[in-house]
């Protein structure tokens, strides 16, 4: 008997319906309540190392914390002193190794002058707010030093490099 054969049309109605299996076949590959996998990213190969951590994510909030206690803008000061801690956890989360040593134990030198600064913050306590501040700048410094990194020096804010942000409280 002879077999019937297919013809081109419905030859590209298989293909159509075969694509489209697929592509149900991996979506369905999700399971229910799971989210599907993130799309390739641009920035796969994209890492920033602690130096690149440090310019942008601790170096602003130092800065935007410094300006913020000249202002006496407590609430923004303290909202940016745990912006400043996180962006530490965060580092060391991300980089769990810096030069052989374990980052969350370098970074733990920070903690008791960001301790003590906070609690001046939501103290709004101006004088030990200040201290606790030039203890802060004191601590990254200490750190750079200890790194073999003296030659990067922190220091309060000349002035804003934020022309688009009022640090002055909110009435
Ligand atoms: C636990 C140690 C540690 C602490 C704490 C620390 N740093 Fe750093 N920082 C480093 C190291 C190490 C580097 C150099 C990283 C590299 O080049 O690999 C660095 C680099 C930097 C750089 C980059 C230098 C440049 O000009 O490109 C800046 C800016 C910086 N730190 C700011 C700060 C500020 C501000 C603080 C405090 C709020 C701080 N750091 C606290 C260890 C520390």
């Amino acid at each position: 008997m002879k077999t019937p054969s297919i013809g081109p049309a419905r030859r590209s109605v298989l293909l159509i319906l075969g694509a489209l299996a697929a592509a149900g076949g991996a979506l369905a590959a999700a399971a229910p309540g799971q989210r599907p996998p993130p799309p390739p990213s641009v920035y796969a190969d994209y890492h920033p190392g602690f130096a690149d951590m440090m310019t942008m994510a601790v170096q602003p909030r130092h800065t935007k914390l410094g300006l913020a206690i000249r202002a006496r803008n407590w609430t923004y000061a303290n909202y940016e002193a745990g912006e400043l801690r996180g962006a530490f956890t965060r580092m060391a989360r991300s980089i769990p190794s810096y030069e052989g040593e374990d980052t969350a134990g370098i970074l733990a030198q920070i903690t008791p002058s960001l301790d003590g600064l906070r609690k001046a913050i939501q103290d709004k306590n101006a004088a030990k707010a200040d201290a606790g501040y030039a203890e802060l700048t004191a601590s990254c410094n200490q750190c750079h030093e200890s790194q073999g990194r003296g030659y990067i020096v922190i220091r309060a804010p000349a002035a804003s490099s934020y022309p688009d942000q009022d640090f002055t409280a909110r009435r």
